[in-house]
């Protein structure tokens, strides 16, 4: 098992930005976005630096020593996700990947009155794209049932499914309510019926061994920058036969063998079809590097210390008086709260004003509400660097500005 106070040695964040409103920087919003470790910030460097060069556009070394690093990546991407290299998309987040199988895939193989199932629980990326595929074609966009806890089950995957339905999108991981959702039988069910099975991978990726052969998923979307990766870089996982099957959204150059003069275009095939323009490959270079630091640390490491860490601060912040934790028995390292009679993005404001980072409001999941009754929430989320100091302060800052707070409302 890694040593989460050594490891904090590699990530310059912990080193440069020690204080914050003049306390120690708590960190605690890592399903926003994580620290780099520094041979992340090298790797970008190192591309900037010594290799600057477009991609598969040119006949010389650097050029040649770039295409060779994507290629490694993509092995690198596949290898970690059990795919294909050719499976690979990069793309600039999950965001954009989602977006690629909303309008590259499904607008094409969609017709109107088709049925979309996914939960309120998602994130905007998740959700959006459907509404305008909604709005274009006259899909119905439509929603599982989630139990009282918030969680996504088999049987009701399964009430949920009609003569219509054609995709389940769901997250493997919510971003708020943080529950593990076991893929393997929901893609069962849904191949057996004909229906394709999306996974936003953005809050699991980056956390637990993730295995694209086992959970039997059709696409996969994942950011970089939330596992330690630049910020601008996402994959897209896709069944080959299904990316052979998706239009690019953007085209350009880098996608196409030829065009000619009377409109013909020709385009490569996937994955280079769906990337077309200079890709990020400073963020490329930092993709890999992320990859390699996780695989040295290990992900079943990782989803140890980070359920344990959770336990922990599950403990402690029930200490918290007037505390409501909305998803006490997740198994993600997202804990989501509220103190009774105060305004999420207040007590976030006074968590800052303690040096501790956390997210408040509705944390782009706006249907949610119609879950768990909140508008706006309090959210905290660990990384593998993350400590059980810093809980302790999330809960001594709690504990203090409940007794700031009631003065403030008295
Ligand atoms: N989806 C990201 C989050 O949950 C941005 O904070």
């Amino acid at each position: 098992m890694f040593d989460p106070y050594l490891i904090r040695k590699d990530f310059p964040m912990f080193i440069n930005k020690t204080k914050m409103q003049g306390h120690n920087l708590v960190f605690l919003d890592n399903a926003s976005t994580t620290f780099k470790p520094q041979c992340v910030i090298d790797a970008e460097n190192m591309y900037y630096s010594h290799t600057s060069s477009n991609s598969g556009r040119g006949d010389y070394d650097t050029m040649y020593q770039v295409d060779q690093e994507i290629l490694e990546t993509r092995k690198a991407v596949a290898k970690f996700i059990n795919a294909d290299p050719n499976e690979i998309v990069f793309t600039s987040g999950d965001t954009e990947a989602l977006n690629l199988v909303v309008f590259g895939y499904f607008a094409n193989h969609l017709k109107k009155d088709d049925e979309v199932l996914i939960t309120v629980a998602e994130h905007a990326s998740n959700v959006l794209p459907w509404f305008e595929l909604q709005k274009r074609i006259g899909i119905k966009v439509k929603y599982i049932e989630l139990t009282k806890e918030g969680r996504l089950t088999l049987e009701n995957v399964s009430k949920a499914i009609t003569e219509k339905t054609k995709v389940i999108s769901v997250a493997n991981v919510t971003n708020v309510l943080g529950y593990f959702v076991d893929l393997k039988p929901i893609c069962d069910l849904a191949h057996e019926k004909g229906i394709l099975v999306v996974c936003d991978g953005a809050q699991s990726v980056p956390h637990q061994k993730t295995d694209v052969k086992q959970n039997s998923v059709d696409f996969l979307a994942f950011s970089g920058h939330k596992m330690l990766s630049p910020t601008g870089i996402g994959v897209l996982f896709g069944r080959k036969e299904l990316l052979a099957e998706t239009e690019p959204i953007i085209l350009g150059g880098g996608m196409n063998e030829t065009f000619k003069l009377d409109g013909e275009i020709v385009y490569h095939k996937a994955p280079q079809k769906l990337e077309a323009g200079t890709k990020n490959i400073a963020g490329i270079y930092g993709l890999h590097a992320a990859i390699k630091y996780l695989e040295k640390i290990g992900l079943e490491n990782i989803t140890k210390y980070e359920s344990e860490l959770r336990a922990y601060a599950i403990k402690r912040m029930k200490e918290v008086k007037d505390i409501v934790i909305y998803n006490e028995n997740a198994e993600a390292g997202i804990i989501t709260f509220n103190v009774k009679g105060v305004f999420a993005q207040d007590l976030g404001t006074l968590l800052n004003s303690k040096g501790i980072a956390c997210r408040s409001g509705n944390h782009c999941a706006k249907l949610l509400h119609h879950q768990i009754n909140e508008i706006a929430t309090v959210r905290a989320s660990l990384y593998f660097y993350s400590t059980k100091e810093d809980v302790d302060a999330l809960v001594e800052a709690l504990k203090e500005g409940g007794n700031f707070l009631d003065a403030y409302f008295a």
